[in-house]
């Protein structure tokens, strides 16, 4: 999705890292606890080192709805990061995206047209009622309500597995009773996780939102228990079996962790899949000496690579593969919104508008209360 993030002026895009670190620093002291920076852990390193918070797209969620002293929390990560802080925070908060452009190509990739056509050419041959709606935090706050308002949850890659054992499992345990799940916009966290669950490759099928009725026949939609969307991450998909296999040859005793947007034939080949904080903790938990092989974003393989200097940690992808888009937050962004604060003028405010944050709110709060 385009968003106008105009160029910024001069005195940003000309400032040496020094004079904006100066800046950033000024303006967080003058704005003291009012400001909270939240950091994703595919920042970059310029942007991370004043993040007050680091973490995954959960934790920093959880983050925003617990913090209610700061006036304005200023989002370092992707546009449905900052749009869920702003509906997890209270009335008197304001939330900030440093760039309106820093969106997520795989959120793009269901919009509210698409994921209402594909649910009522389903009514017309399953049981809506028993159809549980499930999305990735990766996706619009209108996603997040329509999920909302009909029974469902959102999750991400840290709680996918509670969240769909919750849509699956019978109400009388707490469950939401439902018989099938549409999930979206990702098909590899939710593949990964319905085998994760215990369930085969005939009980999911892919959901394609360019063809009627998902490109699938009546039967095969009735038999499924896993509708998948076919969405995908750019950066995660690139990750391959033969990475995994030159590194395991090159590296014998190697450990392999990746994220779970990977293809399933690259999670079935690893030591351990998990959220970026999992990926974290499992090269903290690593012993001294041992060789690490990542499929994840770049900034996250290389901060670790740094930070733990008696590992070597490398990633799985020789070629590298930023995230396009969480690159676009930088320092002379930081400044610009973080000195717009302190001088009073309201720079890259993201507001959701308020019936779709009650809706979105509700599938949010079902998550919290899941995990
Ligand atoms: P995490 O929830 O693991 O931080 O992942 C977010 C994301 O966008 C991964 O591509
Ligand atoms: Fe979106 Fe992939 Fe970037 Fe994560 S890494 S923000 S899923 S494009």
């Amino acid at each position: 999705m385009l968003r106008l993030q105009g160029p910024l002026p001069e005195r940003y895009t000309k400032a040496s890292a020094g004079e904006l670190a100066g800046w950033i620093g000024a303006a967080k002291a003058a704005l003291g606890r009012r400001v909270l920076v939240l950091g994703h852990h595919y920042q970059r390193d310029e942007v991370m080192a004043w993040a007050d918070a680091r973490g995954d797209s959960f934790g920093l969620s959880r983050t925003a709805a617990d913090t209610r002293d700061a006036e304005f929390i200023v989002f370092c990560g992707v546009h449905f990061m900052a749009e869920s802080a702003d509906i997890l925070t209270a009335d008197h908060q304001q939330v900030f995206l440093p760039d309106l452009n820093a969106g997520c190509s795989m959120a793009d990739m269901a919009d509210l047209d698409e994921v209402e056509e594909a649910w009522s050419q389903l009514g017309a041959v399953t049981d809506l009622g028993r159809l549980i709606p499930i999305t990735y935090m990766n996706s619009s706050a209108a996603l997040k309500a329509f999920v909302g308002t009909h029974g469902g949850a959102v999750c991400t890659s840290s709680n996918a597995r509670a969240v769909l054992a919750w849509a699956l499992g019978p109400a009388e345990d707490g469950g939401a009773g439902g018989h099938q799940v549409l999930f979206f916009p990702d098909q590899h966290l939710g593949r990964n996780t319905g085998y994760d669950l215990g369930y085969g490759p005939d009980d999911m099928v892919v959901w394609n939102p360019r063809l009627a009725m998902g490109g699938l026949d009546e039967g095969r939609v009735k038999a499924a228990t896993l509708l998948l969307w076919k969405g995908h991450c750019s950066v995660h998909q690139r990750f391959t079996p033969e990475h995994v296999a030159t590194f395991r040859a090159e590296h014998p005793g190697g450990i392999v962790l990746v994220h779970p947007e990977c293809a399933h034939e690259v999670v079935e080949l690893a030591d351990e899949v998990g959220s970026t904080d999992a990926i974290i903790r499992a090269v903290a938990a690593a012993p001294s000496g041992a060789t690490v092989g990542i499929a994840t974003e770049i900034h996250l393989v290389k901060r670790l690579a740094d930070e733990h200097p008696d590992k070597q940690v490398v990633c799985l992808d020789p070629l590298v593969c930023p995230c396009s888009t969480m690159f676009r937050i930088d320092a002379p962004h930081l400044a610009w919104v973080l000195e717009g604060l302190v001088a009073g003028e309201v720079r890259n405010r993201i507001t959701v508008e308020q019936e779709t944050a009650a809706g979105a709110l509700v599938a949010l709060e079902r998550m919290l209360a899941i995990t």
